[in-house]
């Protein structure tokens, strides 16, 4: 497709030149003499590049500039001057004109201005695309929240995007939590702004402090040369600071002092630099705990619990599995270009009881592990890895998962109440089919209701 360039000058003679060379050149041109007439078709067509006259009746030039660097920002506007009037050009520049040609001019360089735009424009809508792709595939749009406890999260993320404060996302290992930092950043106001991640845990402290706020050059040995740190790469942006659980008490002072104070300096520098970043940050820690024990301040932890999101388990948001695993079959049947259609109800009953004890990354490595395995065109229970399906496996580790207390009966009731209640989500909360799955008489049912407290939502 060539490029559409929309042509204003008033004068009939100009328009006419303008539209034949630039045809000849191949362009697409439409020539118009009235700037407003100008204005109304950039609102219905469009416009790579516009070439403007400065001196108009009605609107001029400037005015043209002005409001597409409102409406339209990322079209180049090139604006022509008559000879000698060299402040119009100055001022149409400071405005933000891609170029300025002065007539009468010679062909030739008003052809390379005008090249020169357009191909400018087509970087700028590439990288809009981009954007917009990358936006898309972090956006809220690919996190699968069909129950309860996922449409809240997702409550949480519409409700704390557009503003800057501090978002602490808490959460077992794999249960979405970067998914979440990003869907945050992708639908706030920053989300044209960079999304920076640091992992806390990945780097040592040393490493970690330069990797966060740069270094001058010669501050330490090795360093050669002036880096800037990733505060400083999420200005405007977010920062994801992940398993933040991790951090020295060192680092945890200087972190809240960037919360506090919103100014960093590089590490063996004097300057001070202000910094404009909101703060996601994650851990799969208990923070709260870590601050009783006294391995994680409390000024800090209040300083980033500003606002918290706690993603459940896989295995008590059970409703979303089915959903997740057709998510993960789609995305692996098109990366592995093969032809699975789904799951048998026996593999999807497996995958709805297991524990998940590794959440949703472990349910996404076992749909993967089955869309290259498979044997036919339905995943069946037979293509699931065998800790899908050794109840013994099973057991044992959701015995691992329980908390360290040892007391017989306390634990046994936890147990005997969470089984109650799945089998009442697993029954659509029928008692009479709970009691069935459960090998209870339906008044044994209803006497454990009552004593784990389920009677409300039982039917
Ligand atoms: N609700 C969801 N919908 C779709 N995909 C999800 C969902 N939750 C998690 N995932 C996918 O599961 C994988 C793990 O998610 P993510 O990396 O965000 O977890 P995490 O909590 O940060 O884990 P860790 O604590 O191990 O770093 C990713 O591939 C992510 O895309
Ligand atoms: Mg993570």
């Amino acid at each position: 497709m060539p490029a559409n360039i929309l042509v204003l000058d008033d004068e009939k003679n100009y328009l006419l030149i303008l539209e034949s060379i630039l045809e000849d050149e191949g362009y697409g041109v439409t020539a118009l003499s009235d700037p407003e007439m100008g204005l109304a078709y950039l609102e219905e067509s469009e416009v790579d590049i516009i070439l403007t006259d400065m001196k108009m009746p009605k609107l001029t030039g400037q005015d043209v500039l002005e409001r597409c660097k409102k409406a339209y920002p990322h079209i180049p506007v090139l604006i022509m001057t008559a000879f000698g009037s060299i402040e119009a050009a100055v001022e149409a520049m400071r405005i933000g004109a891609f170029d300025y040609i002065t007539k009468p001019f010679a062909n030739e360089e008003m052809l390379l201005s005008v090249s020169k735009a357009v191909q400018y424009a087509a970087t700028q809508r590439e990288n809009i695309r981009l954007k917009r792709e990358i936006l898309d595939r972090f956006g809220k749009g690919n996190i699968i929240a069909r129950g309860k406890g996922m449409q809240q999260v997702m409550d949480m993320v519409d409700r704390a995007a557009p503003s800057r404060s501090t978002v602490l996302i808490l959460g077992e290992s794999g249960t979405g939590k970067e998914l979440v930092a990003r869907a945050i950043h992708a639908s706030s106001p920053r989300r044209d702004e960079p999304f920076i991640t640091v992992n806390c845990m990945a780097l040592s402290p040393g490493v970690l402090e330069s990797e966060l706020f740069g270094h001058e050059k010669g501050s330490f040995t090795g360093a050669t040369a002036m880096r800037k740190g990733r505060f400083e790469m999420a200005n405007k942006g977010t920062l994801f600071l992940d398993e933040i659980g991790e951090l020295t008490p060192e680092l945890q002072v200087k972190l809240l002092r960037v919360l506090q104070e919103h100014q960093i300096e590089r590490v063996g520098g004097t300057d001070t630099f202000d910094v404009d970043i909101r703060i996601v940050a994650a851990t799969n820690k208990n923070l709260q705990e870590a601050v009783t024990r006294g391995e994680f301040r409390e000024d800090l932890f209040y300083r980033l619990n500003v606002v918290s999101i706690f993603l459940p388990p896989l295995r008590e948001r059970r409703e979303d599995i089915p959903l997740l695993a057709a998510h993960f079959l789609d995305k692996y049947t098109k990366e592995n270009q093969v032809e699975i259609t789904g799951f048998t109800g026996a593999a999807m009953d497996y995958l709805t009881a297991y524990e998940w004890p590794g959440n949703v990354r472990q349910l996404e490595n076992v749909v993967e592990r089955c869309t290259v395995l498979a044997r036919t065109e339905v995943i069946d229970a037979d293509d699931l890895p065998p800790e899908i399906k050794d109840e013994e496996a099973q057991f044992k580790s959701a015995v691992d998962l329980l908390p360290s207390q040892l007391n017989l009966a306390e634990t046994m009731d936890k147990i005997e109440g969470a089984l109650v209640r799945r089998a009442l989500v697993k029954s659509d909360f029928v008692q009479v089919k709970a009691a069935d799955m459960l090998g209870l008489s339906k008044s044994n049912l209803q006497y454990k209701l009552k004593k784990y407290d389920l009677m409300g939502r039982a039917k």
